[in-house]
C-alpha cells in the first residue's frame, strides 16, 4: 500500500482548509467582535455551523482511517521521531474533538442554541469568559495551531529535505505500487 484511501485524501485536504479557516476566523473575527455588535450573531452562526460540520467529517474520517489499509509509517531514520510523528497524528484527532466538545459545552452553558439558531431574541452574555470551557477552547485552539505548523514543517522536510515523496501518500493514484 503506497497511498491513503482516496476518501481520506479528500477529507484530509478539505478538513485542513476548514480547520485553518476556523482557527483564523475564530481568533481574528469572532472573538474580536463585541457581544453587543449585531454582526456577532451571524459570526457565531457561521462559526458554530462550521465547527459542527468539522466534527462530523472528523468522525467519518476516523472511521474510514481505522477501517482502510494505509501505507507503512514514514521513516525519518530516527526511532524516537518516528514514534513522535505517529503519536502526533492521533493527537490531531484528540485536539479537534476536544476543541469541538469545549465549544459545544460553552455554547450550551450560554444558551446559544436558542439565541443563535432558535431566534429567541435573548441577549448574548457580556462575555463568554464567564463560562469555564471558553478558556479551554482558546488554549486548545492555540495548541492545535502550533501542531499544524509543526506538521507542515515536518511534511515539507520529508518532501524537500529527505526527498521521500511523502505528499504523494496523501494524494490520489495507484495505491498498490508504481507511480
Ligand atoms: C489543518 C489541519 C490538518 C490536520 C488536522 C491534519 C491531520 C493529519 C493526520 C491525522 C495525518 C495522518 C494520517 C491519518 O491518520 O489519517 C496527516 C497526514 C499528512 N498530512 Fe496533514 N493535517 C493537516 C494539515 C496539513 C497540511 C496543511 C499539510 C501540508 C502542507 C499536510 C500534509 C500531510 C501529509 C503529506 C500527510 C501524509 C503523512 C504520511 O504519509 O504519513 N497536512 N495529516
Ligand atoms: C474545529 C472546530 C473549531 C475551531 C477551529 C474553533 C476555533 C475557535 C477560535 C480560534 C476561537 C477564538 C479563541 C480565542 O481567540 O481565544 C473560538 C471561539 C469560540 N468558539 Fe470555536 N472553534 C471550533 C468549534 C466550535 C464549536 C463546535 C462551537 C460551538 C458549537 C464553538 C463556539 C465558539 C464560541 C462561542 C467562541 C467564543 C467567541 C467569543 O469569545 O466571542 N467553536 N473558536
Amino acid at each position: 500500500m503506497t497511498r491513503y484511501h482516496p476518501a481520506l485524501v479528500v477529507l484530509h485536504w478539505l478538513l485542513a482548509l476548514m480547520i485553518i479557516a476556523g482557527l483564523i476566523m475564530g481568533s481574528q473575527v469572532l472573538s474580536e467582535t463585541a457581544n453587543d455588535d449585531p454582526f456577532k450573531l451571524t459570526a457565531l452562526r457561521m462559526h458554530m455551523t462550521m465547527g459542527l460540520v468539522i466534527l462530523g467529517l472528523m468522525v467519518i474520517r476516523l472511521v474510514i482511517r481505522l477501517r482502510s489499509a494505509k501505507p507503512p509509517h514514514a521513516d525519518i531514520g530516527n526511532g524516537l521521531l518516528n514514534k513522535g510523528a505517529q503519536a502526533a497524528h492521533w493527537v490531531f484527532y484528540l485536539l479537534v474533538f476536544a476543541l469541538c466538545a469545549s465549544g459545544i459545552a460553552m455554547a450550551k452553558m450560554a444558551g446559544l442554541p436558542d439565541i443563535v439558531f432558535g431566534g429567541s431574541g435573548a441577549p448574548l452574555p457580556e462575555s463568554f469568559f464567564e463560562f469555564g470551557p471558553r478558556k479551554a477552547h482558546g488554549t486548545i485552539a492555540l495548541v492545535l495551531g502550533l501542531l499544524i505548523a509543526a506538521h507542515v514543517i515536518a511534511g515539507l522536510y520529508h518532501q524537500y529535505g529527505r526527498k521521500d515523496r511523502l505528499f504523494s501518500r496523501m494524494w490520489f493514484g495507484n495505491r498498490t505500487g508504481g507511480e
